[in-house]
């Protein structure tokens, strides 16, 4: 029987090994926030944070959740009392950021895992990271949900700031060296 940590309790699920993460979620531990879309990875509706990653449930099997750590909106939400639920569902509310909600969980789990590793995404990384699919076009009011917890984060990233830095040594520009480089006359 597939042992894995689930919304921070082991738990024991009577499900084959076979049988992808999402129908155990559903059918079997009755956590049926994470919903069926494509069933392909595609769309992001069975979204849920493996070992703090988000990731299709549709396509994980019992056997490859075995032991790991599986976070479902449900587990956001923590309705126990006393224990606040995760930032991201008070700003995607916030920001009407949800219409008939069928992609809400996905988006949500999508956004929690980003932000744990990234905490001040910017734009960019945003969009790079919400790949979820939503039929009512809620797309334009995700990055207002997020600014609503980082407030405004400017939109160079680290890799556009590099290659600036690369045309302007390349110009003869007068960005400093790098510590430890040696300069002409040294
Ligand atoms: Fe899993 Fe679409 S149902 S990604
Ligand atoms: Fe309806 Fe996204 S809010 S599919």
């Amino acid at each position: 029987m597939p042992s894995l940590v689930l919304n921070d309790q082991p738990v024991e699920i009577a499900a084959d090994p076979a049988l992808p993460l999402l129908w155990a979620l559903r059918d079997v531990a009755n956590l049926t926030g994470a919903k069926y879309g494509c069933g392909v990875g595609e769309c992001g509706a069975c979204m849920v944070l493996v070992d703090g990653q988000a990731m299709p449930s549709c396509t994980l099997t019992m056997a490859e959740a075995e032991g790991r750590s599986v976070t479902t909106i449900e587990g956001l939400a923590r309705r126990a009392p006393g224990v606040a639920r995760h930032p991201v569902l008070q700003a995607l509310i916030d920001e009407q950021a949800i219409q008939c909600g069928f992609c809400t969980p996905g988006i949500a789990i999508a956004l929690a895992g980003l932000l744990a590793h990234n905490p001040r995404p910017t734009d960019a990384e945003i969009a790079a990271a919400v790949t979820n699919l939503c039929r009512c076009g809620v797309y334009p009011r995700i990055v207002p949900a997020v600014r609503r917890i980082t407030g405004p984060v400017a939109a160079t990233t680290v890799a556009s700031a590099s290659a600036e830095g690369v045309e302007a040594s390349e110009e003869g520009g007068n960005a400093p060296a790098a510590p430890g480089t040696a300069t002409a006359g040294e």
